[in-house]
């Protein structure tokens, strides 16, 4: 017999004064340190090891097979000790910090979304699972895309309808959200399907108008679109917002940059066209929520779309006065106020 007795008692001895060195450390640092002494690339272990060489075949294994045993009991001692350190160091931490734990915790208020941005998300969903891409365009808009583009001539008095905001750059606060058509059939060839939502003034106040608002824009393009597709659209996103037993109905209208053009009301959710006195529908039955039509061949043309060969509908709804139909609010000006009181009615 060789070394084999002389080598396993070393690596019992590395065993046993290893246990003992990580149970003396007080430190996590010293208990690395000490680690390292044993278990390291340099460590006793290891340099024990070197000494394999200078054994027969069959020992070899046996006294690997020690080696591992005694590297797997100092890792445990080592984490064993580890863990003893970080309890010892937590009891302590509490005991300086002092911490009443039965103490109450600080009161957060929770959050929520801004009615408005929840209307529009819900908008958005809507078209979003029907496959529409989400198209943008500036607030500071020239004239040629909020007006030209869409068949609104310099002398059209249809530019008198909107309280257009002009800049001294000859440049315009968007009226409409209507311009990112225009930009967007600029950037794409149809088929195409795209909403857009996104701010819009008009220097116009009062309970029910604000010079700031929003609004969200639809496009779509393709060969064989039909008032039919646009009604069916809007009919359903009507539904998916208010009540899939809302009516709606389509009222002949006019806007330069569609033809047919229409508004569209839906059945007063109030008081169904039963109460001559109600204050949502002023008696009516019906409530306006939007415009749209189809296409005009004029639009297609300024951005150099066959309109021989393309149809597509157009449609602009205005978020506040769905959202406050959705959610009974008679002043426009509560969204922008941001009295808490008001907002979190919507948590
Ligand atoms: N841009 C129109 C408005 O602001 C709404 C509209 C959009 C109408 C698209 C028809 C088609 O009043």
């Amino acid at each position: 017999m060789t070394d084999q007795p002389d080598l396993r008692s070393q690596l019992e001895e590395a065993r046993r004064q290893g246990i003992d060195d990580f149970d003396k450390a007080d430190s996590p640092q010293s208990l690395y340190e000490a680690r390292t002494r044993y278990l390291g690339k340099k460590g006793k272990v290891k340099g024990i090891l070197r000494g394999l060489g200078r054994l027969s075949k069959e020992e070899r294994p046996l006294i690997g097979q020690c080696a591992n045993e005694v590297a797997d009991a100092l890792e445990e001692a080592y984490q064993k000790r580890q863990n003893e350190l970080k309890s010892a160091q937590d009891a302590q931490k509490l005991e300086q910090d002092d911490i009443d734990l039965s103490l109450p915790g600080t009161w957060t208020r929770r959050g929520a979304v801004h009615p408005l941005i929840r209307t529009q998300l819900e908008i958005e969903d809507f078209f979003h699972s029907m496959g529409y891409d989400i198209g943008e365009g500036p607030e500071i808009e020239t004239e040629y895309h909020n007006f030209e583009a869409l068949n609104i001539p310099p002398d059209h008095p249809a530019r008198d309808m909107q309280d257009t905001f002009f800049m001294k750059s000859g440049h315009v606060l968007r009226t409409h959200t209507s311009p990112v058509q225009v930009r967007y059939m600029e950037s794409h060839q149809p088929p195409l399907r795209m909403i857009a939502p996104g701010r819009v003034y008009r220097c116009d106040s009062d309970v029910t108008h604000s010079p700031m608002f929003s609004q969200i824009e639809g496009l779509v393009v393709d060969e064989n679109i039909s008032f039919r597709d646009l009604r069916g659209t809007l009919e359903q996103m009507i539904h998916y917002i208010f009540s899939p037993d809302i009516g709606a109905r389509f009222r002949p209208s006019f806007f330069p940059f569609t033809e047919p053009s229409a508004e569209v009301d839906i059945e007063c959710f109030a008081c169904r066209g039963a109460d001559p006195q109600c204050r949502i529908c002023k008696g009516t039955g019906w409530l306006e929520v939007l415009g749209c039509g189809m296409v005009n061949p004029a639009v297609f043309e300024a951005v150099g779309y066959d309109s021989k060969k393309y149809t597509g509908f157009a449609f602009g709804l205005g978020i506040e006065r769905f959202a406050m139909l959705k959610y009974q609010i008679n002043d426009i000006r509560l969204f922008f106020d941001n009295d808490i009181r008001f907002l979190k009615q919507f948590v």
